[in-house]
């Protein structure tokens, strides 16, 4: 998504609005020294933590932690996902948001069509449930409240081959924006005829409430539980749009919007297989139920739930294809496991889904399960120990090399830290995060002293991004082969690219990146300073991390010499270590 918005136009945004202002029209702020400030909204509070900087463009509560952009505050104030915050700011401010790569490269008239013939299609739908006895006696069968049928706006494609064409696809053009939007087919002869006949229809909505797709159930043969290939002519239990310029599979959740709309500030959410299970789940009471549309959980959908709760949970079948799911679930999820983000894992009794046990156990005892959930670091472990013995070395050294690929795949924070810890305790052995880490590496070891150095230097960077033009290329520092040292040079380059960026823009330039996270703590740390000081201190973290770079690099080539093992050209680069007299850095 990201992606089709180019990152130019997001510095231009961002230096064209002000987040005074963007935040001043939803809360009002009073004015403390340099900066803004209000009751934190998205905490509750008496005396006001919450901080708003003209001169970083960036937003900070003392209390709760919330920081960002003004793109960021419009995501989690109007809960927007990031595209619909730049849109929105954009708008406000009269720029049009131009859009990289193919799939958004139509006018926006004809999407606004497409958005309006697929309302109208769902409203046709509507209609005609009421008029099928079968359609209703089934929605009677399944327990469906009248209420529950308005709330997801379900409905019933009714027989024949051309319901749908008949009633809005009265022209060419319209009957070519219904084949566009995937309720149209045609055959080899190229008669067009209605995608969906005799089916339960389920709305899918997008994050903003717009039907983009639909889902649609058979209702009577085959019986419940008859397998696919039994089935005739009906095609499948589940029929769904196909992707279209608006529906993405990969991507879109099945009830988000409704979810949204039930909850102002959501703490978990939950997701499950079936639309009839979202739908049972949000009838018992329990309107947190998403599901993916007949796909696996993709890395998009994980970081979209997380956008929309900071607990997921992920519940599956009990069986080994629910339990290959769930595996794929936790891939999905683990590079977007920032800090207070947590996964967790639901597995149901054999021959039940979340449906048949909300309606047999009810609301209470779906959230006992739901409070049972299994974290994601116990089924990860329980997982990868399986089938291994924990008894003998050999198992452990197993554990391990399953284990530190994809304890190296979270983001840096104390949750990939904690993990490793655990690793450590089961096995002995310690995740290496850096994944190629090599034998020269080894010697260096991160200390936490580097590590800081790196964070302050990065720290102080973001809150003058103007000191970048002071920083000569080639970067010295690079020698230092530490974590966090390439984001450096990254972030210097990018500085330099765009005299004047702001902090926060400059923030946002990382915005899909693991990193991300880190950073917008990062510039949260600097928000007082004095900024000579600063200035001053970030030339002597360069300088020490380049002290440093030369100081290992010396004890590595000493320690090769003693060894016999140094050739001539490294001969060459030791002796002119020595003469360049750099002083000793604190030695790791
Ligand atoms: P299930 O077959 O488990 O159905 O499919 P269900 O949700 O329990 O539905 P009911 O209770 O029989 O009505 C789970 C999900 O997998 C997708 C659908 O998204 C469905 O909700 N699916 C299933 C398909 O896309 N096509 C199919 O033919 C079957
Ligand atoms: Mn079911």
């Amino acid at each position: 998504m990201r992606g089709l918005i180019p990152d130019s136009f997001i510095d231009e945004l961002l230096a064209r609005v002000d987040i005074v202002d963007v935040i001043e029209r939803r809360v009002p702020l009073k004015k403390a020294g340099r900066e803004w400030t209000a009751c934190c909204p998205f905490h509750d509070e008496r005396t006001p933590s919450f901080y708003v900087s003209p001169v970083k463009q960036f937003f900070h509560c003392f209390g709760c932690g919330a920081h960002g952009s003004a793109i960021k505050f419009l995501m989690d104030y109007e809960r927007l996902e990031f595209p619909d915050a730049v849109e929105e700011l954009a708008q406000s401010v009269g720029l049009t948001v131009p859009r990289e790569g193919g799939r958004d490269e139509r006018p926006r008239e004809d999407k606004t069509d497409l958005y309006a013939l697929l309302d109208a299609s769902a409203r046709w739908y509507q209609e005609q449930l009421p008029k099928s006895a079968e359609a209703q006696a089934y929605c009677g069968k399944r327990g469906l409240h009248a209420e529950t049928v308005a709330r997801f706006r379900l409905g019933w494609a009714p027989a024949g081959f051309d319901g749908v064409i008949k009633a809005l696809g009265n022209n060419e053009r319209r009957l070519q924006l219904l084949t566009e939007a995937g309720m149209v087919a045609s055959n080899e002869r190229g008669n067009k005829y209605d995608r969906f006949r005799e089916r339960l229809m389920f709305p899918i909505l997008d994050r903003r409430g717009r039907v983009i797709a639909f889902g649609g159930r058979i209702i009577q043969k085959p019986a419940e539980g008859t397998p696919a290939d039994a089935r005739k002519g009906d095609g499948p239990k589940y029929l769904n749009s196909p992707e279209t310029t608006l529906f993405h599979k990969g991507r879109e959740l099945f009830a988000l919007w409704q979810v949204k709309q039930a909850n102002a500030n959501l703490q978990r959410i939950v997701v499950v297989e079936g639309y009839m299970d979202v739908i049972a789940l949000h009838q018992a009471g329990l309107p947190i139920a998403v599901a993916t549309l007949g796909t696996a959980t993709t890395p998009e959908h994980t970081e979209v739930l997380f956008r929309a709760a900071p607990d997921v949970v992920f519940c599956f079948d009990g069986d080994r294809a629910g339990r290959a799911a769930a595996w794929k679930a936790l891939d999905a999820a683990l590079p977007r496991l920032r800090d207070g983000r947590q996964a967790y894992f639901l597995f149901l009794p054999d021959g039940e889904d979340p449906d048949t046990l909300v309606r047999k156990e009810g609301r209470e005892g779906f959230e006992q399960r739901l409070k049972n959930a299994t974290p994601l670091s116990e089924y990860f472990f329980t997982e990868l120990s399986h089938e291994v013995d924990m008894a003998s070395l050999d198992g452990r050294a197993r554990l391990a090399e399953r284990a530190r690929p994809l304890i190296g795949r979270l983001p840096d924070g104390a949750f990939r830290d904690l993990m490793a810890d655990e690793l450590e305790k089961r096995t002995g052995a310690r995740a290496m995060l850096q994944p190629q880490a090599s034998a020269h590496r080894t010697v260096q070891r991160p200390t936490t002293v580097q590590r800081s150095l790196v964070r302050s230097a990065i720290a102080l960077l973001l809150a003058q991004p103007g000191l970048a033009d002071e920083v000569e290329k080639p970067y010295r520092f690079l020698r230092l082969d530490k974590p966090g040292i390439d984001l450096l040079a990254e972030l210097l380059d990018t500085a330099r690219a765009r005299p004047g960026i702001n902090p926060a823009s400059l923030v946002e330039h990382f915005a899909e990146r693991p990193e991300y996270a880190a950073l917008q703590k990062l510039i949260a740390a600097v928000v007082v300073g004095e900024p000579e000081l600063q200035r001053v201190e970030f030339h002597d973290a360069l300088l020490r991390m380049e002290q440093q770079a030369v100081a290992l690099r010396r004890t590595a080539l000493q320690a090769k010499m003693r060894e016999g093992t140094l050739d001539h050209a490294e001969k060459g680069e030791l002796r002119e270590l020595l003469a360049a007299r750099v002083p000793p850095a604190a030695a790791p």
